[in-house]
């Protein structure tokens, strides 16, 4: 082994602080594709929001950034994906609501459910339609309401699990109904929505960007939507309220998160590519033609994003206690 003499291996070490201490600090993000897992099938409303903004995020960042769909066991697996990924920026997830309902829902989550993830920004907030197979015997609020009166769970009501938007609303639609429904859960409701339309499922509730399509070219049936006013796009569509349903009323918000510990820079830049996918008129235009829009950029930092996250985890928690319905 050479022995160098300690004034050499000191010099040596202050010339490797020297040259690598700048080098990590300016480290270049990105450098290579970065996967954003999408927790639920593709071609759902979760997939349709990640997708258009992936494609402004890509020109934004100068490297592909690659949707990957995770389905299943209610957005879990792809979010579980992410929390136990590298915190590196390279795999980042776009989920919705169900980030602010697994954590009571759930006993068990093989991941932080709540501080395993840095939030970069929200993204959309999307309202929910009730919807059901054009062959269902009723055409309006009041009849579907005494048909699952009647019916009870002889319907069948699909969802994409425990922790979806579409189960969430379920639970508000039961409760606000008093009655049971037999419950379908899907990998996401992109797939939900085609037995809707082959009508080997009778109801959904499930957001504009994957109804709004279906319900204008007449192959589902749309009863409500949940939000206080009616939606521009839709505008035959009455709200609950307006149909009989007061109370009934939900939206779905949407961000997007990198594994905890990720450094501060990468979250900012990050959060810099989400921005611009905001403030871009053909997401803009294609959000209103689906019934959403982006959010306020205000709403659409770090900080806004976790305190927004946390209080609704708190909001939702007493509603999933006393429907009594957990996952283990
Ligand atoms: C999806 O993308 O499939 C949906 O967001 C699922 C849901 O939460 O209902």
């Amino acid at each position: 082994m050479i022995r160098l003499p300690r004034r050499t291996l000191a010099a040596l070490a202050a010339l490797s602080a020297i040259t690598t201490a700048p080098a990590l600090a300016q480290a270049p993000y990105p450098t290579r594709p970065i996967t954003m897992i999408i927790p639920f099938a593709a071609g759902g409303p979760t997939d349709t929001v990640g997708r258009l903004i992936a494609q402004v995020m890509t020109t934004e960042l100068g490297q592909p950034v690659v949707v990957e769909n995770v389905g299943g066991a209610g957005g879990t697996l792809g979010a579980q994906r992410v929390a136990n990924a590298r915190p590196d920026g390279y795999t980042i997830l776009l989920h919705h609501i169900g980030m602010s309902t697994i954590p009571t829902l759930y006993r068990r989550v093989p991941y932080d459910a709540i501080n395993g993830f840095e939030t970069v920004g929200l993204v959309t907030e999307v309202p929910m339609t009730l919807v059901g197979r054009r062959t269902l015997p009723a055409t309006n609020m009041a009849e579907l309401i005494a048909l699952v009166r009647r019916e009870r769970d002889r319907l069948n009501y699909a969802n994409a699990g425990i922790g979806a938007a579409s189960h969430l609303c379920g639970l508000l639609l039961m409760k606000a109904l008093d009655v049971p429904m037999t419950t379908v859960p899907y990998r996401g409701t992109g797939p939900a929505m085609n037995d809707l339309v082959a009508g080997t499922v009778d109801l959904m509730c499930d957001q504009t960007t994957n109804t709004t399509e279906q319900i204008r070219g007449g192959t589902i049936r749309a009863f409500a939507v949940t939000t206080p006013q009616r939606v521009a796009s839709l505008p035959d569509v009455p709200t609950a309220a307006q149909a009989g349903l007061p109370g009934f009323e939900i939206s779905v918000w949407h961000g997007l998160y990198t594994p905890r510990a990720t450094p501060r820079p990468v979250v900012e830049r990050l959060n810099r590519a989400l921005v611009a996918a905001l403030r871009d008129e053909g997401i803009g235009r294609r959000f209103a033609d689906l019934g959403t829009a982006p959010v306020e950029i205000a709403r659409a930092t770090p900080e806004y994003h976790r305190t927004f996250w946390q209080g609704d985890i708190v909001k939702w928690r007493p509603l999933i206690q006393a429907a009594g319905q957990y996952a283990d």
